[in-house]
């Protein structure tokens, strides 16, 4: 409301458009009984035992359900596994309203795709996925999307767009876990894998380029795995994938550690009381999220 951004990716001039064309924010939940579509974008990290923690997003839902209208359109766009829209937001909205999803109002998910620090892709040019629980529902999602995002993608149901969200990040998680893996092993044979990897992105297709790193961090690729991998497991097996690529990058920071003090013996020193510079604190350059780094 002051004007000021403490997003990377939002300028204060930006701001300052919103501001003027009406924007307000607030932390006054009477304001929702004036809304006629309430966005769900809370926090959804991992319990003390590894698994989903959606208080936030049951919290959320308790608070809009006191506040729902006939006609209102409710949308979760946070991370979380397949199922959550139907089978725990769903419930809270209609026992905290006495309304009936799908008929007296609309519910729908899509998930969030920003790519901060990205200069070329944003909101408006990034399609956006959106799954009803209805046809209906998706239509009304799409249809508030479609004034200011290019594309809308229309996905089957709310568990087909939660799946599609995990199913890009665990693709990205699995493949920065195969050159992980290979970077440890291309070192011990004397092989530049950076090399290797810059020559196989030459291949015109088939081909996307990842490249190792000392770990994986930020919200995304460290959590979102972990939520589809909680939902297999309720089936009664693992999703051997997801948790052999988060073994593999849990690995990197202390092999990390490794080399640097191999390095620090090839110079006659310690690692302890060594002073060691640390370059890239967060999980990609310009960006200020240091959330599991
Ligand atoms: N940051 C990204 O680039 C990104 C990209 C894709 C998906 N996501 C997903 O979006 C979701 C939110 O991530 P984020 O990075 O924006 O988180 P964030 O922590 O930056 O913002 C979450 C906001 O929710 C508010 N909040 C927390 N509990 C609340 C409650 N009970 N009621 C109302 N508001 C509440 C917090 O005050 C905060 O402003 C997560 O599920 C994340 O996985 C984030």
């Amino acid at each position: 409301n002051a004007g000021h951004s403490h997003i990377d990716d939002v300028g204060d001039p930006e701001v300052g458009e919103m501001l003027a064309a009406g924007f307000t924010s607030s932390a006054d939940e009477n304001l929702l009984d004036s809304a006629r579509t309430m966005i769900i974008c809370v926090p959804t990290p991992l319990s003390d035992e590894g698994g989903p923690d959606l208080t936030a997003v049951k919290g959320a839902a308790t608070t809009i359900a006191r506040h729902l209208h006939t006609g209102d359109l409710v949308i979760l766009e946070s991370t979380t596994y397949p199922g959550t829209t139907d089978e725990v937001l769903r419930p809270l909205l209609e026992q905290g309203s006495g309304l009936v999803a799908g008929v007296d109002f609309h519910l729908a998910f899509s998930p969030e795709r920003i790519d901060p620090g990205n200069p070329h892709y944003g909101v408006a040019n990034t399609p956006k996925i959106v799954g009803g629980l209805t046809p209906g529902c998706a239509q009304a999602a799409a249809a508030l999307y479609g004034k200011f995002v290019d594309q809308v993608v229309q996905a089957k149901g709310t568990r087909e767009a939660e799946m599609a969200k995990l199913l890009e990040n665990t693709y990205r998680h699995v493949n920065i876990a195969l050159v992980n893996e290979m970077a440890v092993f291309c070192h011990e044979l004397g092989i530049d894998l950076w090399d290797a990897i810059d020559c196989a992105a030459t291949k015109p297709f088939g081909f996307q380029a990842f490249r190792p790193g000392p770990g994986v961090g930020g919200h995304c690729i460290p959590i979102d795995p972990n939520y589809l991998s909680y939902k297999v497991r309720s089936l009664g097996y693992p999703f051997r994938f997801v948790e052999l690529a988060q073994e593999i990058n849990d690995r990197m920071p202390r092999y990390i550690v490794e080399r640097a003090q191999q390095l620090l013996n090839t110079h006659g020193q310690a690692l302890k009381n060594a002073h060691i510079l640390l370059l890239g604190v967060t999980y990609k350059a310009d960006i200020a999220d240091q959330r599991e780094t």
